[in-house]
């Protein structure tokens, strides 16, 4: 069995990066790079070979050099000082932690992050994460293997608030929104305008529209920036901690049952010693007076 990689200082160190994370992504304004390195490292996860995922491989030449990952070399060098001056954590704490900030700083709804992901030099073989040229079947093939369902796919697909296409990296251009450093619901407005003001719309876009299972999500989170939120929080952890099982989380009914146990055992205790008390000192006090 691995030591456990968090410690006291583990800790110190991801309370530090934090930090110089919320700086470097204010300061540069990169929230939608560094969420897109995020999804990207985590999305390669195979359920069924328990393969890839948020595991720091996309560090690697090997993987940064994909078709799909075509820009993301930059993000990933803007957070090696970070990784400098935070030496124990690994990249693949980093770069989740990295996403997590970004949807914080641009004003979206904050994403639980629990930290001791383990790196790995292994890199998933090209292929893994979705063609932007295809519809709704290959969009549930992909999220799918990864475990995720289809709210996660929609929600997730609300990333696209943030950031752009680069005809360079990806072959589209534009932003899907008007504010593309503000994290809202406007990517879900925007769709059901349908062809507006020269925003993008990728054909997978499009699928979330045309396909019912899909829309009633999209339609959902139009109208309610709220469901939205809490949706895409939910769904944000699961994919930044696909391949990773956090050492604090066993089961969760047995933890809430433990926790819950714990807790009536305590109350049990502190009211049997609060009731020894008030016995003892009734008998103390009577004692007194019959003497
Ligand atoms: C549903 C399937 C998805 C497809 C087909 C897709 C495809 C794309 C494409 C083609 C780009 C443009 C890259 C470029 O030219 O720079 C892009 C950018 C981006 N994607 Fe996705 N994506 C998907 C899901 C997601 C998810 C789940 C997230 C995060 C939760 C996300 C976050 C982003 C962000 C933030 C950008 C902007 C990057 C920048 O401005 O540099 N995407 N995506």
């Amino acid at each position: 069995m691995a030591a456990p990689l968090v410690d006291a200082d583990y800790m110190r160190q991801v309370d530090r990066a934090r930090r110089l994370l919320r700086a470097l992504i204010s300061s540069k304004g990169c929230a939608p790079i560094m969420l897109r390195l995020a999804w990207h490292d985590a999305g390669t996860y195979d359920v069924n070979t328990k393969t890839g995922g948020a595991n720091g491989s996309i560090r690697y030449e090997e993987e940064y050099t994909h078709g799909s990952n075509a820009g993301l070399k930059i993000a990933i060098d803007l957070l090696e000082p970070i990784k400098a001056k935070n030496p124990k954590i690994t990249y693949a704490d980093l770069y989740q932690l990295a996403g997590v900030v970004a949807v914080e700083v641009t004003g979206g709804p904050t994403v639980e992050f629990l930290p001791g992901r383990r790196d790995s030099s292994v890199c998933p073989r090209e292929g893994r994460l979705p063609d932007a040229k295809r519809g709704a079947p290959h969009l549930r093939d992909i999220f799918y293997r990864m475990g995720l369902t289809d709210k996660d796919i929609v929600a997730l697909s609300g990333g696209h608030t943030l950031g752009r296409a680069h005809a360079e990296r990806s072959g589209f251009e534009g932003a899907w929104t008007q504010e593309p450093l503000k994290f809202d619901n406007s990517y879900f407005l925007e769709l059901l305008k349908g062809e507006s003001e020269g925003l993008l719309k990728l054909p997978t876009d499009k699928a979330l529209l045309e396909d019912p299972g899909f829309r009633r999500y999209v339609e959902l989170y139009a109208r309610d920036e709220d469901a939205f939120f809490k949706d895409y929080a939910e769904s944000h952890k699961k994919l930044s901690e696909l391949g990773f099982t956090p050492r604090s989380s066993g089961p969760a009914s047995t933890k809430s049952d433990l926790s819950t146990g714990a807790v009536l055992a305590q109350s049990a205790v502190g009211v049997a010693v609060a009731a020894a008390v008030v016995i003892v000192s009734y008998l103390y006090e009577a004692s007194k007076k019959s003497k």
